[in-house]
C-alpha cells in the first residue's frame, strides 16, 4: 500500500482500521482530495484482498476519504494527462479491476461520502453496495468537462442507480448534484447531518447485517451483483444457482431449523 518508485507521495495512501467485525478502508491522500492515482487504486484492491482473506471475521466494510473535504475527487488528472490511447484504456481497466474486487467482496461495502464524490470517486462509490452521505456531499461525473468520459464504470453503474435519463443528463452536463438530490434520485441510500452520524449509521447497518448468516449475505450479494449486469433470463438462472448453493451451507440448515423450532439461530459462517 505504498507509492511506486518515481512518485513523490508519502506512504501509505490507503489504510485499514478495524472495529470488531467492521473494517474501514481509508483513502488517505487529502492534499489531492483523495484523487485515485494508479498507486491508490492498487492499494484499495490490496486492502480488499487482505480483508477478503479473513473470511467471516469481516462482516462489512466502510470506505471513507481522509481530510473532511472529499470522498474522492476523481481519477488523478495529473496521472491521466500524458497517457496514450492504449494507456488510457489500461487506466480504465485498472479502475474496473478495483470495482470488481469490491463487488466480489463477500460482505456489504458502504461508501461513506463526506464531501466531493466526482468522476472516478463517484464510480468507486457506485461499486460499493450502498452510498451513505453527509449533507455536505456533492456527486457528479464531470469527465466531459475534461474531454473524457467516465472510465471506472460510470456509464454502466450510474444508469442502474439513478435510471438512464438522469445518468445521461449528469454525464452529458457534468453538473454536480447535492446529497439531497442524490438521495431523491436513489443514488444515496441514507443521508446524515455530519461525518460522525454517518459513520455511526453505517456501523449500525453492518451490525444489523452481521446478525444474519454470513454465507447467505455473501450469496445474496453475489447473485445481486450478477443480476445487475446480466439480461433477465440469465440473471434469474444465476439466482436459481445461488439459491441452490444456499442449501449446501450449515447456516441455511440452522436458520430454517431455528425458525421451525421457534429459537434464535446459531450461525457458524459455514
Ligand atoms: C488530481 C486533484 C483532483 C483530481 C483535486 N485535485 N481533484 N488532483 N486529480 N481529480 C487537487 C487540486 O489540483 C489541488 O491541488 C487540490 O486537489 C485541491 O483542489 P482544488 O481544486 O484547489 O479545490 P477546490 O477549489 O475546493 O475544488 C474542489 C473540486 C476541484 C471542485 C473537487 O478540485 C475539481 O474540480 N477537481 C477535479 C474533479 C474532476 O474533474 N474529477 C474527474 C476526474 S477524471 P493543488 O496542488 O493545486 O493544491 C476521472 C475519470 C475516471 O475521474 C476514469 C479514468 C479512467
Amino acid at each position: 500500500m505504498t507509492e511506486q518508485p518515481g512518485t513523490d507521495e508519502r506512504a501509505p495512501l490507503v489504510r485499514v482500521e478495524r472495529d470488531g467485525v467492521v473494517a474501514t478502508v481509508v483513502i488517505d491522500r487529502p492534499k489531492a482530495l483523495n484523487a485515485l492515482s494508479p498507486d491508490v487504486l492498487r492499494a484499495v484492491a490490496e486492502a480488499f484482498d487482505a480483508l477478503a482473506a479473513e473470511g467471516d471475521a469481516v462482516r462489512g466494510v466502510l470506505v471513507v476519504g481522509e481530510g473532511g473535504r472529499a470522498f474522492v475527487a476523481g481519477a488523478d488528472i495529473r496521472s491521466l494527462s500524458t497517457l496514450t490511447p492504449e494507456e488510457g484504456a489500461e487506466a480504465a481497466r485498472l479502475g474496473h479491476r478495483v470495482a470488481a474486487t469490491i463487488e466480489a467482496f463477500p460482505a456489504p461495502v458502504i461508501a461513506c461520502v463526506d464531501g466531493f464524490a466526482l468522476g472516478g470517486g463517484l464510480e468507486l462509490a457506485l461499486a460499493c453496495d450502498e452510498i451513505y452521505a453527509t449533507d455536505a456531499s456533492w456527486f457528479g461525473q464531470p469527465e466531459v468537462r475534461l474531454g473524457l468520459i467516465p472510465g471506472f464504470g460510470g456509464t454502466v453503474r450510474l444508469p442502474r442507480a439513478v435510471g438512464l435519463p438522469l445518468a445521461k443528463e449528469l454525464i452529458f452536463t457534468g453538473r454536480r448534484i447535492d446529497a439531497a438530490e442524490a438521495e431523491s434520485a436513489g443514488l444515496v441510500t441514507r443521508r446524515f447531518a455530519d461525518r460522525d452520524a454517518l459513520l455511526a449509521g453505517a456501523r449500525a447497518t453492518i451490525a444489523e447485517v452481521a446478525e444474519n448468516a454470513w454465507t447467505a449475505v455473501a450469496l445474496a450479494k453475489r447473485v445481486l451483483v450478477q443480476a445487475a449486469g446480466t439480461p433477465t433470463a440469465v440473471a434469474t438462472e444465476a439466482e436459481v444457482t445461488g439459491f441452490g448453493d444456499a442449501f449446501r451451507t450449515d447456516d441455511m440448515r440452522e436458520g430454517v431449523a431455528a425458525f421451525l423450532e421457534k429459537r434464535e439461530p446459531r450461525f457458524t459462517g459455514r
